[in-house]
């Protein structure tokens, strides 16, 4: 069979090749935390910055737009999440209904996004933590907190987060697991906090004008403002329920289990998300608190709350790492499933004889996203991991879609509700939020899948388990 159009069985059994398989282990309550655990992070603690400049109030739609998208791609992700409990989410999904180099493609922009949100969360983080350090020690050395484009050396803080969060992925799944709830609960109780201390001081004349940079998106020198282009950007603030699909193969009843956790922490994040947004603009006009890093600590400091200020960057400074934990993870649960079907070396699915995690590929991941967050400002990071979750997302749409048209009877545990209207919105809305994505975006994401594409087909078509099928 041509390498184009070979694909993986929808119902293979994979876990009874020894040593090949991942235990079962998760039910819901773990998915929710895992799936808030990944949501909420830098998009809800540091991109309302970025936003309010590139959109001013009008930045409400683009939580709302980002959200719908977000949230029709979450119902495709539980129809096939659920088909196919295996890891590797659109990658696997994709090898299965479109053929092996369509899996390689998504699989290639998958480690592209799980890698740079990493490096993205690092950066927020951060933030936080330079806002934090300089409280208690304003003469810091500058030029180790901001990347070279922000006038420094390196971001020290995004690269010693970044490792340490790989270090501690390294050492074991279950004890991150159990971190990651503690943790997602300091970051509500943060979030609820600056709600309660910013509500009072509302001022609904902060969302006039409205739509300050119009609605479309538009380019100038390299940044895309309005509405659009801001929706773009705060679209990072809503994916991470992706990388509960790819925990799907850990989960005992996948059917109940994955719906719960993907739909479910969706929509606990959207409310939080747009309650948090339209609280900060209440609070504060938008260009005031545009340029900061840590805009919600910054807000509430100057709304007279030093010492609460000081504990929200506190909590985002405990909280945030657990996104990092939980692509890392997902990046190592991508490797594993390509590595298992022979399209990366195997050496790579390998997991640790006593750790029991897959710890070369964490720490290589941990490397990289150190490397980028040390080096990069969070627009640009943030950018590049949108396009590759966007194209991973057309991808499990279009899947979804085609497979309900080749074989409608088969049983499906989760069905998207009016699949041909939600199908469609999920595949236009984030082909739309593409397109609002800079140049210079869309100019690496071709080139990272350029060279994807050259070494699949000069290598990895070989290896691949189907190769000879
Ligand atoms: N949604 C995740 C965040 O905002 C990636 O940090």
């Amino acid at each position: 069979m041509s390498f184009l159009t070979r694909r993986i069985a929808i119902d293979r059994e994979i876990g009874h090749v020894e040593g090949r398989g991942l235990k079962a282990t998760l039910g819901w309550p773990h998915l929710v935390a895992l799936g808030i655990g990944a949501i909420v992070g830098t998009g809800i603690y540091v991109l309302p910055g970025e936003a309010a400049g590139l959109a001013g109030p009008g930045m409400m739609l683009s939580f709302l737009i980002a959200g719908a998208v977000c949230a029709a791609a979450a119902l495709c992700y539980a129809e096939m999440a659920t088909l196919m409990p295996r890891a590797g989410s659109a990658y696997t999904y994709s090898y299965a209904v479109m053929g092996e180099t369509v899996a390689w493609v998504v699989g290639w922009s998958l480690i592209l996004e799980y890698t740079v949100v990493c490096a993205a969360v690092a950066v927020g983080w951060a933030g936080y933590a330079s806002g934090l350090l300089l409280t208690w020690w304003p003469e810091a050395p500058q030029q180790f907190l901001k990347g070279p484009e922000a006038g420094g050396l390196v971001n020290l803080p995004a690269v010693v987060i970044a490792l340490a969060v790989a270090g501690l992925l390294a050492l074991g799944t279950r004890e991150s697991a159990r971190v990651n709830f503690v943790l997602v609960l300091v970051k509500l109780v943060a979030l609820a906090g600056f709600i309660i201390l910013a509500l009072p001081a509302f001022n609904g004349a902060h969302f006039t004008p409205f739509l300050p940079e119009g609605f479309w998106a538009h380019e100038v020198d390299g940044v895309k403002f309005g509405v659009m282009g801001a929706a773009s950007i705060i679209f990072f603030a809503f994916y991470g329920f992706d990388a509960i699909s790819t925990a799907s193969e850990e989960t005992k009843n996948p059917a109940r289990d994955l719906t719960i956790g993907i739909v479910g922490s969706m929509v606990i994040c959207t409310l939080i998300y747009m309650a948090v947004a339209a609280t900060a603009i209440g609070a504060m006009a938008p260009a005031q608190f545009a340029k900061s890093a840590e805009p919600l600590a910054f807000i509430i400091r100057e709304l007279g709350h030093p010492d609460a200020a000081k504990l929200i960057g506190l909590a985002a400074i405990i909280a945030m790492p657990t996104v990092i934990m939980v692509f890392m993870y997902g990046q190592t649960r991508v490797f594993f499933a390509m590595a298992r079907d022979g399209l990366l070396p195997r050496g790579l699915a390998k997991v640790h004889s006593r750790l029991g995690t897959p710890v070369v590929v964490t720490l290589f991941t941990g490397v990289i996203a150190a490397v980028l967050g040390g080096a990069l400002p969070l627009g640009r990071i943030v950018s590049v991991a949108n396009a590759g979750t966007l194209a991973a997302f057309i991808a499990t749409a279009v899947a979804m879609m085609l497979l309900r048209l080749q074989q409608p009877a088969r049983p499906r545990r989760f069905k998207t509700p009016l699949w041909w209207l939600v199908g469609p919105f999920a595949v236009l809305g984030c082909a739309y939020l593409f397109a609002g994505l800079t140049t210079f975006t869309m100019q690496v994401f071709l080139a990272w899948n350029a060279v994807g594409l050259v070494l699949y087909l000069l290598w990895f078509r070989r290896t691949s388990d189907l190769a000879g099928a």
